[in-house]
């Protein structure tokens, strides 16, 4: 049987992480570092947790052996010359990146495809910087990659079409699910996740509710896994504002994606959330406990928008709960439908995609677009409005989701 081959440039997190799900679904991976050592480190990383899953019995020893067998270190250029694709997981710099496919090129298989794993970089820029526009296609992995389903498949705007379909079609091999994705600032997932965070934030700051009771509506009521805030500390606090900050700024700075003044203090103070031990959560004490304070300033519906957010938790919720659980529900959830609903608008991608993308990438409970329609685009309509009146804000001031709630 003819086996495959790919390439990968970068042996970090994402890196060895999409190594190893390529070794275990049958190919050989060739896989290129800055030097040897590193990349034997990387190796020996993705060898231990080929172990771990022989010991939990989820690899047979066979598959174990199999598996490592595939994996090689690059030591020079030429020994990327059989491979069908080679994927790039170096530091996010656009330079960087161009140059280190650029070393390769004079190397490869003439129809070899490239294939980026950027996170925030264009995609068509990058392809423009290694003269091989038509080759490069964006091939985006979620961390960490063995276990998140997702890949987002960017189009650059010349990549050639038949690349792009390949590049899907191995990931599906890979056994992941794919969202295919316009050559846009966040592309699909850090586009139209911005709101969960960016809200949270700033019922946050204006005193409307605690950490911890922001985290339990979005779990409770939500049935997210995790809460905006805890999952913006698991994430790393600058990596998020960073992540806000690019993404609002690349998208002509909409009110809707507008960066939190607190979220950026918080940054600026240091607590960058778990791995500095303390965010909006203090993680030096067991259990982690709340970091954030905040003078309270309860928030006081009116009836109508007493009935509105119990009615959106009552389609929408996995459990309704208190008046001020649903609204921070109902506010947070109409936000990311409202940034969906804007990404398909500009054509960043189709909603079926965007639905996909939203579960399997940062594990929603449901689609954007299938939770809007659920609850109902008018009663959303509705509640923006609402928001729109009782902040006095543009911010929800959008155009309505039933025109495009499909
Ligand atoms: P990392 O810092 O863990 O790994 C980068 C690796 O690339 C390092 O081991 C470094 O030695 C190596 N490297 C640097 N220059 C190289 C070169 N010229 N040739 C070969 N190897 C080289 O970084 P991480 O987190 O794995 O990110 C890599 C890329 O993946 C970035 O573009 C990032 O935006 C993207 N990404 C990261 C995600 C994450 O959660 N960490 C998620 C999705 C995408």
């Amino acid at each position: 049987m003819h086996t495959s081959t790919v390439g990968i440039l970068g042996g970090g997190t994402m890196g060895a992480g999409i190594a190893q799900v390529a070794a275990m679904h049958g190919w050989m991976v060739e896989l290129r570092e800055v030097d040897e050592p590193t990349a034997r480190r990387a190796v020996d990383s993705i060898v231990r947790r080929l172990d771990q899953l022989a010991e939990k019995g989820r690899l047979t020893p066979e598959e174990r052996d199999d598996a490592e067998s595939r994996l090689c270190l690059a030591r020079c250029p030429d020994c990327l010359g059989d491979c069908e694709l080679i994927i790039e997981a170096i530091v996010e710099r656009l330079d960087v990146k161009a140059a280190a496919f650029r070393e390769l090129l004079p190397s490869l298989r003439p129809d070899a495809i490239l294939a980026t794993n950027t996170s925030s970089l264009s995609v068509t820029t990058l392809g423009e910087a290694v003269g091989q526009p038509q080759r490069l296609v964006g091939m985006h992995f979620f961390n960490p990659a063995p276990l998140m389903k997702l890949v987002e498949v960017i189009a650059g705007e010349r990549s050639d079409a038949a690349a792009v379909d390949r590049v899907a079609q191995i990931a599906q091999q890979w056994g992941k699910v794919v969202a295919r994705a316009s050559d846009s600032p966040g592309f699909i997932v850090n586009h139209v996740a911005r709101p969960y965070y960016l809200e949270a934030f700033r019922i946050l700051e204006a005193g409307h509710a605690a950490v911890e009771e922001i985290d339990a509506a979005m779990r409770d009521v939500g049935g997210f896994r995790m809460g905006p805030l805890e999952l913006a500390d698991l994430i790393g606090m600058d990596i998020n504002t960073a992540a806000a900050r690019s993404v609002w700024e690349q998208l002509g700075r909409p009110a809707l994606l507008e960066p939190s003044a607190l979220q950026e203090r918080i940054v600026a103070a240091g607590h960058l959330g778990r791995k500095a031990k303390r965010g909006c959560y203090d993680y030096a004490v067991e259990p982690p406990a709340p970091a954030i304070e905040v003078e309270r300033r309860p928030i006081e519906l009116t009836g109508a928008e007493r009935d509105l957010v119990a009615r959106i938790a009552q389609r929408g919720a996995v459990k309704p709960g208190s008046d001020l659980q649903n609204y921070i529900f109902a506010r947070i959830l109409v936000c990311i439908f409202a940034q969906a609903a804007m990404a398909c608008r500009r054509g960043v991608a189709q909603r079926e995609d965007i639905d996909t993308a939203m579960r399997y990438g940062v594990n929603y409970p449901r689609g954007p677009f299938e939770w809007m329609r659920l609850i109902g685009p008018d009663l959303c309509d509705q509640w923006l409005a609402a928001l729109a009146a009782s902040s006095g804000s543009d911010r929800y001031r959008l155009a309505p989701l039933a025109e495009v709630a499909g």
